[in-house]
């Protein structure tokens, strides 16, 4: 078996091993990144089990993250929630990082959700405040899609003209703005991490035009949309980045920030699900 067969052979183990979790067909998956978690205590849960239980699936190993997948309903449609992702940080390989967006693309999902913490470049005159991802840039990373194409996902080279789908966009924003809550809009800069980023660094990516940077988010939206999903994307800014604040940058601060603003975030993924 070549490498790529294994690898999609998991896929179709996870696949399977979920799909015979429950009658349900979900097609919209979320992901719980920090600060959302709280989310599967505010849905109703129909199964949730552990990524440990999975064949084939990885464990994820980064702190506030549950390691666990749900099946849940909102607003009376069926949804996957994982509660937590894989990080390239933590010393996956892109493949495996991707892993999960693949299952779901093979379970039938149709639209993938993702939220994170990030921090803040644009104008914020407060953290923590939540920002709508509506394009990225990631240049100086390795691409998801890199080696052998999986043509039973996607294409050799996929348009990326609108990797956040323009209409989720304008449904984040009215939700957002029925719910009172206030929302930026912006360009959301990935770095592999794990160390922040320097001033330097911030600096440049501000010249470059991103207003936010993080860790995560997207190798998955590129995977997805190779595998032909819509995607929507919700940073939580949780801090001001590097050079731009006084005290220095922790992952404490970033979890306690991220948990102030999570009663908004899930709110607006809520509401958000019931318009789509
Ligand atoms: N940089 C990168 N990732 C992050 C940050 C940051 O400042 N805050 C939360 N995740």
């Amino acid at each position: 078996m070549t490498d790529k067969e294994a690898y999609i052979r998991q896929i179709e183990q996870s696949a399977e091993y979920i799909a015979s979790l429950s009658d349900r067909r979900p097609e919209i998956c979320i992901v719980l990144g920090s600060g959302l978690g709280k989310l599967a205590s505010m849905c109703d849960i129909i199964r949730e089990v552990s990524y440990s239980d999975i064949p084939g699936f990885p464990v994820s190993t980064a702190p506030g993250h549950a390691g666990k997948l749900y099946i849940s309903e909102i607003s009376g449609k069926p949804c996957y929630m994982l509660g937590g992702r894989f990080h390239y940080y933590e010393g996956y390989d892109i493949g495996t990082v991707t892993f999960y967006v693949r299952v779901m693309a093979k379970l039938g999902i149709k639209t993938l959700v993702l939220t994170n913490a990030a921090g803040g470049i644009l104008d914020c005159s407060e953290v923590p405040c939540l920002m709508i991802i509506e394009d990225h840039i990631s240049f100086l990373a390795e691409s998801p899609l890199r080696g052998p194409n999986l043509d039973t996902f996607g294409v050799r080279f996929p348009d990326q003209s609108h990797v956040y789908d323009p209409e989720y966009i304008s449904i984040l924003e009215d939700s957002a703005k029925s719910l009172g809550i206030g929302i930026k809009k912006g360009i959301y800069a990935y770095t592999k991490g794990p160390q922040y980023e320097t001033p330097a660094e911030i600096r440049a990516l501000r010249m470059l035009g991103a207003d936010a940077v993080g860790m995560s988010t997207v190798p998955e939206a590129v995977a997805a949309t190779h595998c032909g999903m819509r995607v929507a994307a919700v940073s939580c800014i949780s801090n001001l980045a590097a050079g731009l604040s006084k005290g220095p940058l922790s992952a404490e601060e970033v979890i306690i920030s991220a948990d102030k603003i999570s009663d908004a975030d899930c709110s607006l993924i809520k509401e958000f699900i019931s318009r789509i």
